[in-house]
């Protein structure tokens, strides 16, 4: 388990840094096995690296949600964190996976929610030190639980759980097929999976330059290696063996042309506790951050984070402008009874 000096050692984001564009480099010119080894390593240092920040801006939740107009982000997070609870269906007693736990927020809404006892998997002890406090603070540590694990090799045995959910984590694997098999391995016969997660669109163009850029901006610097698309996304999920009940892309069914989901990094929904993530929220911060680097009184490497997530979150921005990606994309699927 963490412990306060992993959450030291791990909150230095300049190391952090550091380590995640040398794992990045190494995993580009290696072979898939090598890939597969490395890739959970660097994910883990891109967070050592940007929890912080996403604290500020996102609070205890690291997910885009379909937003109905009047509703504030964190409305619209737990909003979808209840939906994706009903759409499985899930009650007290039930043994319940979050893959890619983030530090806890959708696991405590869904926990509240359903009474479900969950297990958040992460291979972040940063974030499952953060996720402890929180857990503790809701008063859920009856329910709530974390794994320190790779979600692609999960030391639990077969057929663990009634259920299995993960929002926006399923995009930082090395490889779709082999962690869609770990997870029919970890449910019941009869269990579903609800993975709400980042696709290409079929508006994505591979011949576009414009496309091919805003994808290597967004793979590069949040630590999502080779994005599927929506449609390759369903055909993996099938191929580990699933029954696919639904797949949507909920931003596109669910969300509202006024509010789109990239508006969270746009600024238009201005307010309070909002504007740490707009444009100019975020380049203030960038700013200040590097200021407060020179009298040492944040960590080295906060001001780089800061550029290094603005660039992050400026293509996805673009990207959801030209509608080529979706943060959402929405596979239910079931595991058939033998
Ligand atoms: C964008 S965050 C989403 C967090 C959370 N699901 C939420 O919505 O708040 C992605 C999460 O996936 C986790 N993750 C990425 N790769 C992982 C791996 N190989 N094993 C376990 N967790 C992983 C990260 O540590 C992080 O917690």
């Amino acid at each position: 388990m963490p412990t306060d000096v992993d959450e030291q050692r791990s909150g230095n984001p300049r190391q952090a840094l550091r380590d995640y564009h040398q794992i990045q480099q190494l995993s580009e010119s290696q072979e898939d096995a090598a890939r597969i080894e490395q890739q959970p390593k660097l994910v883990s240092r891109f967070y050592d690296a940007v929890t912080r920040f996403y604290e500020f801006g996102w609070g205890t939740t690291f997910h885009f949600s379909p937003r109905r107009p009047g509703e504030n982000l964190a409305e619209s997070q737990r909003r979808h964190d209840r939906e994706i609870g009903e759409i499985l269906r899930l009650k007290p007693g039930m043994k319940v996976a979050d893959i890619g736990c983030g530090v806890a927020g959708p696991m405590i809404t869904i926990a509240q929610a359903t009474g479900a006892s969950i297990t958040g998997i992460n291979f972040s002890p940063l974030q499952i030190a953060r996720g402890e406090r929180f857990v503790a603070k809701a008063g859920l540590n009856d329910t709530c639980q974390f794994l320190y694990a790779n979600f692609m090799d999960v030391p639990l045995e077969d057929e663990t759980f009634d259920a299995i959910y993960s929002f926006e984590a399923v995009c930082h694997a090395p490889n779709n097929l082999l962690l869609f098999q770990e997870l029919y391995r970890l449910v019941k016969p009869g269990g579903e999976i609800a993975i709400v997660d980042w696709c290409f669109t079929d508006k994505f163009d591979a011949n576009d330059a414009r496309h091919q850029d805003l994808r290597r901006r967004i793979e590069t610097n949040n630590a999502t290696p080779d994005l599927l698309t929506t449609g390759q996304q369903v055909e993996t999920v099938q191929q580990a063996g699933f029954e696919i009940i639904q797949a949507i892309d909920q931003q596109a069914e669910n969300g509202n042309p006024l509010t789109p989901w990239y508006m969270a990094l746009q600024g238009r929904d201005f307010s309070l506790s909002s504007w740490a993530r707009t444009p100019t929220g975020r380049r203030f911060t960038e700013t200040v951050t590097k200021f407060l680097e020179l009298l040492r009184i944040v960590p080295a490497g906060t001001g780089e984070t800061a550029t290094f997530l603005n660039i992050a979150a400026d293509a996805l921005v673009e990207a959801g402008e030209l509608e080529i990606f979706t943060p959402s994309f929405l596979v239910h699927a079931r595991k058939p009874t033998p």
